[in-house]
């Protein structure tokens, strides 16, 4: 059967680092309070010059760089990002057009954090139906632009930054020892959109708006969808929770992360947390975290990762894979 094998990653993160420290400036908040509340030591900040689009590229050429592609080589390019440049077109045929390519197809994927979860989703059913034989799938943030920054309690939690990943039609057996995407679960609620949203948009005050979020109410809900969803994923290929190598997590706030690893019984050695360097990056952090853990050698051909995220919406979703 066929499967989605990934043969390639890349990040790109703004130039500007922000610490708490600089954050103490600019709002009446603390160091020690944000690390204590959620992990976070400093984020990225999108310059001018740096946009959705520009990140998603250098993201995009760097996976491609570590692919040994060309943009000739792509025939699918999916961006997820509730921060686009343009309300339409997609970041996608902006970035498709930065890479040069005519061909092909290139479309945006909305659903905020989770967005990368079902952009792997979505990249991995079109080419497991032939639709599409290699994909660049791309989470791109800018979440800077949609900040309040005189709200305490949502400015100091996000950051900016892109990766990528290409995902690429290979043959497997149909097992899950196969490389590749095993199997994904995708969910969301609607009846919490109001937990976590931003108050504009085109159709409704033609505005952009900014993002609100009632923070307890969303952490209320975390633990529990995310730890639903990585169950999911090892009871439809058939494995204990204990084989996984690394779980790659959304990186919204490390008592998450760890409340989620700890009802699981797995261990925060097969975790990777990168909240601490770059914040929330919404539909980026999946694959930042992937790119940081990758690089550095952690993540090994072979490995099996689990990705899972939870967000706005609500969504959340999951998806194994075989590095
Ligand atoms: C946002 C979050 C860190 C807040 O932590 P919390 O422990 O729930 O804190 P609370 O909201 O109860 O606030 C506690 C106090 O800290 C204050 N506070 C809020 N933000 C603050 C800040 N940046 N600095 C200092 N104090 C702050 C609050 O005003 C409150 O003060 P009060 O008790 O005098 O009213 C936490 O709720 C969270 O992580 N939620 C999930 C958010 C998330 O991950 N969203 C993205 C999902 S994709």
């Amino acid at each position: 059967m066929i499967r989605s094998i990934v043969r390639g990653f890349g990040s790109a993160l703004p130039k500007r680092v922000v610490t708490n420290r600089e954050m103490e400036s600019m709002v009446d908040t603390t160091d020690e309070w944000i690390v204590q509340r959620t992990g976070i030591r400093q984020r990225y900040i999108a310059g001018e010059d740096e946009t959705s689009a520009s990140l998603g590229e250098s993201a995009a050429r760097a996976a491609l760089d570590n692919a040994g592609l060309t943009p000739d080589d792509i025939d699918l390019i999916i961006v997820a990002t509730s921060t686009p440049d343009n309300t339409f077109p997609a970041t996608a045929v902006n970035i498709q057009n930065r890479l040069g390519m005519k061909h092909g197809a290139a479309f945006d994927m909305q659903a905020v954090c989770t967005g990368f979860v079902y952009a792997v989703t979505t990249a991995d059913a079109y080419i497991r139906c032939g639709l599409a034989r290699r994909a660049l799938v791309i989470g791109a943030e800018t979440f800077s632009r949609i900040l309040d920054w005189n709200d305490r309690t949502t400015c100091v939690l996000f950051g900016d930054g892109a990766g990528a990943l290409v995902l690429e039609a290979g043959e497997g057996e149909g097992t899950s020892d196969d490389r590749g995407v095993l199997t994904a679960h995708l969910r969301s609620d609607g009846s919490h959109k109001d937990k976590l949203y931003v108050d504009g948009g085109p159709s409704s005050t033609g505005t952009v708006g900014h993002l609100r979020m009632e923070g307890r109410e969303v952490f209320k809900h975390a633990v529990g969808m995310i730890t639903d969803v990585i169950v999911d994923a090892f009871e439809a290929v058939k494995l204990p929770l204990e084989a996984i190598d690394w779980l790659v997590p959304h990186q919204a706030n490390v008592r998450i992360i760890e409340g989620s690893a700890k009802k699981l019984g797995i261990p925060m050695e097969k975790v990777v947390v990168t909240v601490d360097q770059h914040g929330n990056t919404s539909a980026a952090s999946i694959p930042l975290a992937l790119a940081v853990a990758a690089s550095d050698g952690r993540i090994k051909k072979g490995d099996l990762v689990l990705l899972e995220a939870m967000g706005g919406g609500f969504t959340w979703g999951s998806v194994l894979l075989r590095w």
